[in-house]
């Protein structure tokens, strides 16, 4: 294990087990977190995003569970962990914000004594005076407006984004080494979600915090992300760069996310949807997962299931074009000069 690495993934595979059989949501996935990285795990409802978190922070619950693989956290495999020895281990290296604000908050306290709680079981060493001093201060860098008044609020006199937003508060008023944002900012507005954003990546920058973004929204990470990994399926589809994956996208189903991103001025009747349905968990398809809503599908896709492979420096692609793609859209680059 790296110390660079605050956490890494190891072919992890955790499935459902239903009376119809076992529906593999997380079918064997790598993926590395850099320290002070921004990471974004991205892909279509239903890919197993939320799935591959919750392995991580040991919330699976039954009927899923964790079938084989590796969690490394500063070089322990959290697989191998009990459930309260991983909430020890975990709860101070980690912290989580899920997309539902309401499931997490405790209805009967008010928010502002519920995030200096946390603040005051990881930190034993700090007193309440200046924990609720760090709690208001949180709250105005999360952009919750009047911040003293809010501390004394219970969440259901808030509305849904201030929630969010005391979620996130609560997630990062500890500076965790990890941070993992599960859609933390789809329920808000554009003008607060780039807020949220952007504040993330000034924590992270500031304290050496990674982060894992999952979204839906290949937009949304564009601006934040150092890392990211498209999901489809249960299975890494594509992996780079920012910059790399936007600028030489590889594979099919990254381009039909990105033709999906809707730009100012766009008529929202001829928005580009990837046509078709993510296929059911429960009946894979032999071949590629995506071969049925794929453009440049062939023969091969259909039986057979492409290995990830190193595309290009730093850039892995799971598509048997994956390789000769550069050569077909000239994107610039040629094929196999510069490796
Ligand atoms: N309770 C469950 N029972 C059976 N299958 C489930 C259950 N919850 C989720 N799944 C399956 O796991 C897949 C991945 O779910 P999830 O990780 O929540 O997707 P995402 O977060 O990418 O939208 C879904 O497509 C679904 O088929
Ligand atoms: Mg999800």
């Amino acid at each position: 294990m790296s110390t660079e690495n605050v956490l890494e993934i190891r072919g992890l595979k955790s499935s459902f087990f239903t009376d119809k059989g076992e529906v593999p949501a997380v079918n064997g996935v790598d993926l590395v977190i850099p320290r002070g990285k921004i990471v974004g795990l991205v892909g279509e409802s239903g890919c197993g995003k939320s799935m591959t978190a919750k392995s991580v922070m040991g919330l699976l619950k039954y009927p899923g569970r964790i079938v084989e693989g590796e969690i490394l956290l500063g070089g322990k495999d959290l697989t191998k962990l009990s459930d309260r020895e991983l909430r020890e281990h975990c709860g101070k290296d980690i912290s989580m914000i899920f997309q539902e604000p309401m499931t997490s908050l405790n209805p009967v306290l008010k928010v502002g004594r519920q995030v200096q709680e946390t603040l005051l079981v990881h930190d034993k060493n700090i007193g309440k005076e200046e924990a609720k001093r760090q709690v208001i201060d949180i709250f105005k860098k999360v952009g919750i407006p009047e911040a003293e008044k809010r501390y004394s609020c219970y969440p259901h006199e808030l509305s849904g984004g201030l929630r969010q937003r005391v979620m996130i508060a609560m997630a990062m008023v500890c500076r965790p080494a990890l941070l993992i944002a599960d859609e933390p900012t789809t329920a808000l507005d554009v003008t607060i979600e780039a807020q949220i954003l952007r504040l993330m990546k000034d924590l992270c920058r500031q304290n050496n915090m990674s982060v894992l973004i999952i979204t839906h929204n290949l937009g949304v990470v564009a601006e934040i992300c150092d890392d990211i990994y498209v999901m489809y399926a249960g299975k890494i589809m594509e992996h780079a760069p920012v910059f790399e994956l936007f600028d030489h996208t590889r594979h099919p189903y990254t381009k039909g996310l990105l033709a999906s991103i809707p730009r100012i001025g766009d008529n929202p009747e001829f928005l580009h949807t990837i046509p078709g349905v993510v296929p059911n968990m429960l009946h894979l398809p032999k071949g590629c997962a995506f071969a049925n809503r794929c453009e440049l599908v062939q023969e091969r896709c259909r039986s057979q299931m492409p290995e990830l492979v190193t595309a290009a420096p730093d850039h892995e692609c799971r598509c048997f074009l994956a390789l000769e793609e550069e050569d077909q859209n000239g994107t610039g680059r040629k094929g196999g000069g510069d490796r």
